[in-house]
């Protein structure tokens, strides 16, 4: 028991010290950067897959792209508070991060790029599962929502 004890103890020792949890950043900023990139991932996660269904890589399944859809849309309902410090951009983080100062300044267009999203993100919810014209008729406007912001507020 005490033996037991003893051995989460020092495990608990090294994860605090970050010696088993080697992707656990110490540096806040890049740990805000780390959940953007984890929001991000699980975007093109659900994503990935009704794209290679619009162009035909993977057969249109209803109930997979309807689920795909929603699960984007939940996303939504998470809070990205915290995500976005100051100071996060690339050139601050090379090799890190790869937004652009420009999501900082153009405050503006940066909400424009991210309401464009969210009613893509809607629209495709309402209808990816409803048969392919429907799935398709939105599909693009997702793929767009996505790259749009991209364009303007990413880097290479
Ligand atoms: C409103 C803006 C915006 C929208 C909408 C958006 N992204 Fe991003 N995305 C970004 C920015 C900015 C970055 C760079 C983050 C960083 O490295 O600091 C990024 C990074 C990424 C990355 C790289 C993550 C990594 O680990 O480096 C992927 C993959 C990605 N986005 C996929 C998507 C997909 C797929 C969609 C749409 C379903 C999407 N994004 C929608 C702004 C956006």
């Amino acid at each position: 028991m005490k033996k037991i004890l003893l051995l989460l103890m020092a495990m608990a020792m090294a994860i605090a010290s970050g010696t088993i949890a080697h992707t656990a950043e110490r540096d806040p900023v890049k740990k805000a950067i780390q959940a953007r990139h984890a929001v991000m991932i699980l975007r093109s996660w659900y994503a990935g897959p009704l794209f290679g269904m619009a162009k035909g890589d993977i057969e249109y399944d209803a109930d997979w792209a309807g689920a795909l859809a929603n699960s984007l849309k939940a996303e939504l309902d998470t809070t990205d508070r915290g995500m976005w410090p100051e100071e996060s951009d690339y050139e601050a983080y090379p090799d890190f991060s790869r937004t652009l100062p420009e999501w900082w300044l153009d405050t503006d267009g940066a909400e424009e790029a991210e309401k464009a999203y969210a009613s893509a993100v809607t629209q495709i919810a309402e209808s990816a599962g409803g048969g392919l014209n429907a799935f398709r008729s939105a599909i693009g406007d997702l793929g767009k929502s996505c790259k749009g912001c991209h364009d303007s507020y990413r880097t290479e």
